[in-house]
């Protein structure tokens, strides 16, 4: 019996990119029905870089919704959820915080990465430089031991494990000390219509769920 936690930011609509990378996993860990999966449309994260423009997270929750329905994750058998509506998630981040030290945010690849990539330097927003522990506390307040994720989210994974170990070892045994489930090499990353390396919302260069069957043809 596992219990299985994953999500996506509602930021725009999910692409192939998506559906290789992680949506079929889910659907076919669904398909066991020994497996409690939960499935969070993260609009608290996303707001965490789009706090001045909460409409673009807001108007795609309902998006993100309409396609996980698309590739069959069943609401009779999946959990889906939006992060917003559990207030605990934030609270239980609020106690995690003191358990995580400014350098070992700091330290987080991911993180680093996006930082340059948009451009934020020192302007960073402070949810945004602290959403690995956010993600801790979405991912221990289900005790899922298994979460299925991209390879870009390993950081976020070994973030989570210290916390659970700092938080076990420091009050009680309570946390379930959670997995990372990556998808197999080379399955990870579906090349973008350009022939870029990925996949990707930012670099305009997917193919969406939602497309309809002529915009697939002529991309
Ligand atoms: N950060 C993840 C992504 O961008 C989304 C996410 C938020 C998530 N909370 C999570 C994934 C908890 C797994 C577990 O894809």
């Amino acid at each position: 019996m596992n219990t299985i936690l994953t999500g996506d930011r509602p930021t725009g609509r999910l692409h192939l990119g998506h559906y290789v990378g992680s949506l079929k996993t889910r659907v076919e860990m669904q398909a066991d029905p020994t497996n409690k999966l939960y499935v969070m449309i993260a609009d608290v994260q996303a707001l965490t870089d789009n706090a001045k423009t909460p409409e673009k997270v807001s108007s795609n929750i309902l998006e993100v919704a309409l396609d996980y329905l698309a590739v069959g994750l069943d609401p009779a058998k999946t959990t889906l959820f939006i992060q917003s509506q559990i207030p605990q998630i934030a609270e239980l981040t609020m106690f995690y915080l003191n358990l995580v030290s400014v350098a070992r945010v700091r330290r987080n690849p991911t993180v680093k990465t996006e930082i340059e990539q948009k451009n934020f330097g020192e302007g960073v927003p402070t949810g945004f430089f602290i959403y690995p522990v956010s993600q801790a506390a979405d991912i221990t307040a289900f005790k899922a031991n298994l979460v299925p994720v991209g390879e870009d989210q390993k950081p976020m994974l070994e973030q989570t494990q210290e916390i659970v170990h700092s938080f076990n070892s420091t009050y009680s045994d309570v946390l379930v000390q959670p997995k990372g489930v990556f998808p197999p090499k080379g399955m990870g990353r579906l090349p973008g219509i350009d022939g870029n390396g990925k996949m990707s919302k930012s670099l305009g260069n997917g193919i969406y769920l939602s497309d309809t069957a002529d915009v697939v043809q002529k991309k």
